[in-house]
């Protein structure tokens, strides 16, 4: 983790929870920190102090402003969604298709407005709002077919100051001629965006094939060239899913092991490669997720709502060969914006694998894990000092019936387990992003 010498210029006091390390690998009590009076102070967009309240009081610089959130509040790092499509914001619960059908009635068209940079800033916007609002600071966004509409989400996430990578979806067939690049367009306009964007301040740039059928062998190729030129960008698609769509790449692709040997093959998997659901990978492709340092996005609000099954994330996360996992939302499939929601159904998806996913593990997938899987657990995902300042400060009694179940609560586990199982986005009391206060819930 970077050390900092930043000044702290402003502070929070409340309740705080944070993970040293990940619990699935060492357990939860050598990874949870949980302070039940913290301060959080901050500077120059950085984390300067962290720790007990009566601590770090006497180390902060004579009147220094405390904000105070009280007991009810509980302070964490921002959470972060590793898999997320802004563009489908104005089509969230379509309804009555699974995946494939679902691509070509509802999602496609509505892509197609993209073309208009006006319409997209203006859904970026909305997007990046709700995000704040749901205690979001990090998301890996797919934007759509269109450079502007990449341009359009860079442009608000850099106004707000967040870190977001995104990229230009490349998809050369299988789907409507209005919505297909190139080989060479999608090349071109990649590193046009690539050039312009990556590492300006906290924007990161992510390569996109939209998935294997939309992509020719040469396009997939095309993106794996592309990304051993500028090997710090990110690159991310999607990995089985859904049933139908497993056995359409076979047919597409009949000299590839598997669906994702056919990313494999053209150099696609390797560390900052996000694939999303990946729920029916088979054991030798964890395996190869794991060997490779690729990630999986697990998008359970998505999966049930397009019925396209349950990942097993301890079974991703075996310790034998564990494979990275991170959450996502996967908006417009998914249904919601809210990380608590999600990981309610998180929660869901592990019962019907016979799993239980302990509130712990759950704030850390939605934290520091999901940092880890897209390797920026040294930056963003905890609190620490020299960490950016990237926090959501959580209200523990945020409905009458939440108000009321917590009386009979009688630890700060069971506490956590009724927020992600009730909470939505009213929880969501204020987000930080780099140290600004960006989101404050006024009322209902
Ligand atoms: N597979 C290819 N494109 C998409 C998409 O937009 N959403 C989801 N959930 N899966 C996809
Ligand atoms: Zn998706």
């Amino acid at each position: 983790m970077a050390q900092t010498n930043a000044t702290p210029t402003a502070a929070i006091r409340g309740p705080a929870l944070t993970f040293t390390g990940d619990p699935f690998k060492d357990g939860i009590e050598s990874t949870m920190r949980y302070e039940s009076d913290a301060i959080v102070a901050f500077g120059d967009g950085v984390i300067t102090h962290f720790g007990a309240a009566d601590k770090v009081k006497s180390e902060l610089p004579a009147g220094l402003q405390v904000r105070e959130y009280g007991p009810d509040s509980l302070i964490s790092a921002g959470f972060l969604d590793s898999h997320v499509h802004f563009p489908q914001t104005p089509m969230i619960a379509a309804f009555g298709e699974q995946l494939l059908d679902w691509l070509n009635k509802y999602t496609f068209p509505t892509e197609r407005k993209y073309a208009d940079k006006a319409f997209a800033s203006s859904v970026a916007r909305v997007f990046l709002d709700e995000c704040l609002k749901n205690g979001i600071t990090t998301s890996c966004v797919y934007c759509t077919v269109f450079p502007q509409s990449v341009d359009a989400l860079f442009e608000e996430a850099e106004r707000l100051g967040m870190r977001i990578a995104a990229g230009k979806v490349l998809m050369n067939r299988n789907a409507p001629d209005y919505l297909l690049d190139t080989t060479q367009s999608g090349y071109d306009d990649s590193k046009a965006l690539i050039r312009k964007w990556h590492g300006r301040g906290r924007i990161m740039y992510a390569i996109t094939p939209r998935f294997a059928p939309t992509s020719t062998d040469d396009q997939l190729q095309s993106a794996g060239e592309l990304w051993s030129e500028f090997p710090d960008c990110y690159m991310q698609t999607h990995v089985s899913e859904n049933v139908d769509e497993v056995a359409w790449v076979k047919s597409l692709f009949p000299d590839r092991k598997g669906y994702l040997d056919v990313y494999d093959h053209h150099k696609l998997c390797r560390p900052r490669a996000v694939f999303g659901h990946g729920i029916h990978l088979t054991d030798e492709e964890l395996h190869t997720m794991h060997s490779t340092g690729s990630a999986i996005s697990h998008c359970p609000t998505s999966n049930f709502f397009l019925g396209s099954g349950y990942l097993d994330v301890f079974r991703a996360m075996d310790p034998s060969r564990p494979a990275r996992v991170g959450l996502g939302t996967d908006l417009g499939a998914g249904t919601s914006f809210s990380i608590l929601l999600t990981l309610n159904e998180a929660y869901k998806a592990a019962q019907l694998n016979g799993k239980k996913l302990t509130a712990a593990h759950a704030y850390y997938l939605a934290t520091r894990g999901t940092a880890h899987a897209m390797y920026i657990d040294d930056k963003v995902g905890s609190l620490a000092p020299g960490m950016e300042a990237d926090i959501v400060v959580l209200d523990m009694k945020s409905t009458p019936i939440i108000d009321y179940r917590m009386q009979f609560v009688e630890d700060i586990h069971e506490a956590l387990f009724v927020q992600m199982t009730l909470g939505d986005d009213r929880a969501v009391q204020a987000t930080y992003v780099a140290g600004t206060l960006r989101h404050e819930r006024h009322g209902d």
